[in-house]
């Protein structure tokens, strides 16, 4: 998939600045610093559109981005970071429970968690939601590379334990930093697109 324009549409921090409904989207959700923003600039092919920092909770405004005018990627703030307050966290949240319910062309969610570690039971919620909204439950394992090759089946297995996923079809363990199954991913989002 080849993209004739890219262009950052749209920084909302509320509803009443979401772009229009007029084209599909694709939603990216998971915790802070999972790789979200990051993973958003790899398919795109663009360094640093979207803002990342190993400090989490960079991304504080639903930024939607804008390809070909044919359809939008949409990088949420991350939820579950302990060190923001009370205010802001319920603030964040807000912005992205209001988005996955009201978005009336929201196409597909990608539920992002790190390979590494064992999902959070925020991540569960939103991965239950996710399907019971009936998305298919595609996950993205992010910081492939951060893990050996023969620990792989191991944290994928843990993984679909605790999000009760059979089909471990929809687990993509993927990479930012050597953009492990980016084209796989790719190629799906593309099927999506044109769905
Ligand atoms: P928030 O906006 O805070 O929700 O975070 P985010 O999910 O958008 O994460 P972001 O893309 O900003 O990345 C967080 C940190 O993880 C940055 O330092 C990235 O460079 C790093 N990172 C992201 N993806 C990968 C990856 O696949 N491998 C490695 N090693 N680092 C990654
Ligand atoms: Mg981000």
């Amino acid at each position: 998939m080849k993209f004739k324009s890219i262009e950052l549409e749209q920084v909302a921090g509320f509803k009443s600045q979401w772009p229009s409904e007029n084209i599909e989207e694709i939603a990216f959700v998971g915790r802070s610093n999972v790789g979200k923003s990051s993973f958003i600039n790899a398919f795109l092919g663009r360094k640093s559109l979207a803002k990342t920092s190993s400090i989490p909770g960079k991304t504080r405004t639903i930024n939607f981005y804008n390809i070909d005018n044919k359809f939008r990627l949409v990088d949420l703030p991350g939820y579950g970071y302990a060190k923001v307050s009370k205010k802001e966290k319920e603030k964040w949240d807000k912005l992205i429970n209001e988005y996955l319910h009201d978005r009336e062309n929201l196409k597909e969610v990608f539920l992002l968690v790190d390979i590494r570690h064992e999902p959070t039971d925020l991540d569960l919620q939103i991965y239950d939601w996710i399907i019971d909204s009936g998305f298919t439950g595609f996950i993205i394992a992010t910081k492939y590379d951060k893990i050996s090759k023969n620990q792989l089946q191991k944290h994928i297995s843990a993984i679909m334990k605790k999000l009760d996923v059979e089909d471990e079809g929809l687990i993509f363990a993927y990479s930012s930093e050597n953009k492990h199954n980016l084209g796989v991913i790719h190629e799906q989002i593309e099927v999506i697109i044109n769905n």
